[in-house]
């Protein structure tokens, strides 16, 4: 059954902008893509939207509905009800470039500053040996689709945009975190998830893993490791009060 929805969308650029009024048809099984792509369709043919497979895997088309960082392909419409105004704005912790497209530069940046996967120097590929357990927990880390929510919803640089310079942000530290605990790397990023990622600054309050769509446990499985190997459970106030507040 089709019904007038009723939404609010940020428009406008890097120079300002602000909530538009719209009123759009809603059928029934859509995600908040579709009435985005119906705006365009019939209201606004300039709204911009990033977006690209519609199946939750490019991680391409992420904003905040009603304040909440999504992917709007993944947003079912039934989550909503009939007479609720919907606001669809950009993700706030980057820069926006037009309406609901932001310029995420610094993920790309951060990923580049990342020291590649370094194997064993005698072991050559087709070599490597590794147990299942391993392989597992590699995998959870890499079904990231990359949609950068995460980034965008942490605290420490979603309020702090001076943090970045010293931040990599839970992605990039749960991607040193996979390579620190890879038993073929042979780097010891231990120093350098502390001193240049800033792995400090995370006080695990685990909003990224609460907005990742892929569900990666980023702050228990990759984040929590990670201080532990850093800084020694006994020694790190954070990782107590975080055993003692969540219950691992
Ligand atoms: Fe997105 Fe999850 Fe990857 Fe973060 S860890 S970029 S939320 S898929
Ligand atoms: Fe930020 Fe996640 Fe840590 S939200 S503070 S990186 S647990
Ligand atoms: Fe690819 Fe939404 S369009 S994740």
């Amino acid at each position: 059954m089709s019904y007038k929805g009723q939404f609010r969308v940020w428009r406008g650029d890097s120079d300002g902008g602000s909530l538009e009024d719209f009123e759009v048809e809603v059928n029934e099984g859509e995600v908040v893509l579709d009435i985005i792509h119906r705006l365009q369709a019939t209201q606004a043919p300039d709204l911009a939207v990033r977006w690209n497979c519609k199946a939750g895997k490019c991680g391409s088309c992420s904003a905040e509905v009603n304040g909440r960082p999504r992917l709007l392909c993944m947003t079912r419409m039934s989550l909503f009800d009939k007479d609720e105004v919907i606001t669809v704005t950009p993700m706030r912790s980057f820069s926006i470039v037009r309406d609901l497209v932001t310029d995420v530069s610094y993920n790309y940046e951060k990923a580049r500053e990342v020291q590649a996967f370094t194997p064993p120097e005698k072991l050559q590929p087709g070599e490597y040996r590794m147990q299942q357990e391993d392989v597992q927990r590699s995998q959870e880390f890499r079904k990231c689709i990359e949609c950068f929510l995460c980034q965008n919803t942490c605290h420490v640089v979603r309020d702090h945009e001076e943090n970045k310079l010293a931040f990599s942000g839970p992605r990039y530290l749960m991607r040193i975190a996979e390579l620190e605990m890879h038993p073929l790397d042979a780097a010891d990023r231990r120093d350098t998830a502390q001193d240049d990622h800033g792995l400090g600054y995370c006080n695990i309050t685990k909003c990224c893993t609460e907005v990742c769509p892929e569900n990666i446990k980023i702050t228990d499985n990759a984040l929590i490791p990670m201080k532990e190997r850093v800084a020694g459970r006994r020694y790190d106030p954070v990782v107590w009060l975080g055993n003692k507040l969540f219950k691992r």
